[in-house]
């Protein structure tokens, strides 16, 4: 957005004559806008918690309903019959994330997902014992990482490779990405990053990754929490080994909602990998035989553990088809330009500078609606008036406020007066 283009850009009326074109405005009606003191808040923390779309009851209480009357039989009977549930979302998971219907699947919860697919794609040798991630990922990820070093005898000094932005920068730049796979690609076993960076807000290059890790004889995985409903994503096509990610961030789909899990295609037949099982994995023809020697279906379903918990499935579901009925490119779309506006706003506050710092990528494809603020001064002060504003966001020690406008349910109206809130804190 340059500022010529837009010399009236700064003004509630641009950013109210913006909301009037969205051909996703209408969207915003469908969710529950949460309150702060009576009156609706700038909710600017979808990537923390997303917000409720209105057709959840509806989708839960069918479910409450079916239990009610139909009790066991609605494992076969109920509307959705439960023993299937976990099918319904593969379409919409499918193009979140480009993987096929028989790569995807909603199931446990990140961190659990995280541990299953370490199980079966980080197997260390003697040799080729490291994992390479990005240094400040997210604390779950590092403890699995550690945790996952100890169980095969390793000692994280030596085996966890955490890669940091060069001084003077804050986020990652590919090429050093790929020249630390390079460096290492004799012990390497596993690459996993952030498909977005949770504190900066970087979208990673998830293809040209993937090629060096493979290129260097390792694995390649990524967390997608902050990327899934985000950003577009072409896993399959990139050649990933496997993704987690969790579904209560820009998925909308509930606090501690049900997360899930990527899996290629090339492992779907491949049933030699080492793996924890359950008996949800196990052939489904035969799963009620409840006969000995696990037997794993083929493709992703083949890692489910448990049968599906139906509330958090049909809060999940709800969410899904919103997302079905925007699609995510139009949601890519708007999203490039509400972050962008959000950016232009910023630096007109701020163009020296000498009160924050935007420290997520400035290139539009290196980053999904989140741009993390690091506040060089003032930045509690600035923090409580967001508060006191009704607006919002989030505060990430030790000095970094995150702003994610959802093109779902955001508007420019928001970011407008989210800025306006940052301005007067500036300004005093
Ligand atoms: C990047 C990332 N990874 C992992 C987690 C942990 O997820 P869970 O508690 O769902 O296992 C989070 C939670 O916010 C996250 O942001």
């Amino acid at each position: 957005m340059k500022a010529q283009k837009y010399n009236h850009v700064n003004s509630i009326g641009y950013a109210r004559g913006m909301d009037k074109k969205d051909p996703l405005a209408a969207f915003r009606k469908q969710f529950l806008l949460p309150k702060v003191k009576g009156k609706p808040a700038i909710y600017m923390i979808g990537n923390s918690l997303g917000l409720q779309p209105k057709t959840t009851r509806q989708f839960i209480k069918e479910e409450l309903d079916d239990w009610a009357n139909l009790a066991g039989e609605g494992h076969f009977h109920a509307r959705r019959p439960w023993l299937t549930y976990h099918k319904l979302s593969k379409k919409i998971l499918s193009q979140l994330t480009g993987g096929k219907p028989n790569e995807v699947l909603a199931m446990n919860q990140l961190t659990v997902n995280l541990h299953l697919m370490l199980v079966s794609f980080y197997n260390p040798t003697p040799k080729r014992h490291k994992i390479l991630t990005e240094d400040g990922a997210f604390p779950s990820d590092q403890y699995a990482f550690e945790t996952h070093l100890k169980f095969h005898g390793l000692d994280p000094e030596t085996s966890l490779i955490e890669i940091k932005p060069r001084e003077g920068e804050y986020f990652l730049r590919t090429e050093d990405i790929i020249s630390s796979i390079e460096r290492n690609a004799d012990e390497l076993a596993l690459v996993i990053l952030g498909g977005v960076q949770y504190y900066t807000g970087q979208f990673f290059e998830i293809g040209k990754i993937t090629s060096a890790a493979h290129a260097a004889g390792a694995m390649a995985g990524f967390d997608l929490a902050h990327a899934i409903g985000n950003v577009p994503l072409q896993l399959h096509d990139d050649d990933v080994d496997f993704a987690v990610w969790c579904s209560y961030k820009y998925l909308n789909s509930g606090p501690g909602a049900i997360a899930g899990a990527f899996v290629h295609e090339k492992y779907s037949k491949d049933f030699s990998r080492p793996r924890f099982a359950g008996w949800w994995g196990h052939d489904e023809d035969e799963r009620f035989r409840m006969i000995k020697g696990f037997k794993p279906m083929e493709g992703v379903d083949g890692w489910q553990l448990s049968n599906v918990p139906i509330l958090q499935a049909a809060a999940h579901q709800a969410s899904l088809e919103v997302f079905g009925k925007a699609g995510i490119s139009r949601l890519r779309k708007k999203s490039l330009s509400l972050t962008g506006f959000l950016e232009f706003l910023l630096l007109e506050i701020d163009p020296d500078e000498k009160h924050f710092k935007i420290i997520t990528p400035k290139d539009p494809n290196h980053r999904g609606c989140q741009l993390s603020i690091l506040m060089k001064n003032n930045g509690r002060k600035t923090f409580s008036l967001f508060i006191k504003n009704r607006v919002i966001a989030d505060w990430r020690e030790p000095n970094v406020i995150r702003v994610a406008p959802a093109p779902l349910y955001n508007s420019y109206e928001d970011v407008f007066r989210l800025c306006q809130v940052v301005k007067h804190a500036i300004n005093g």
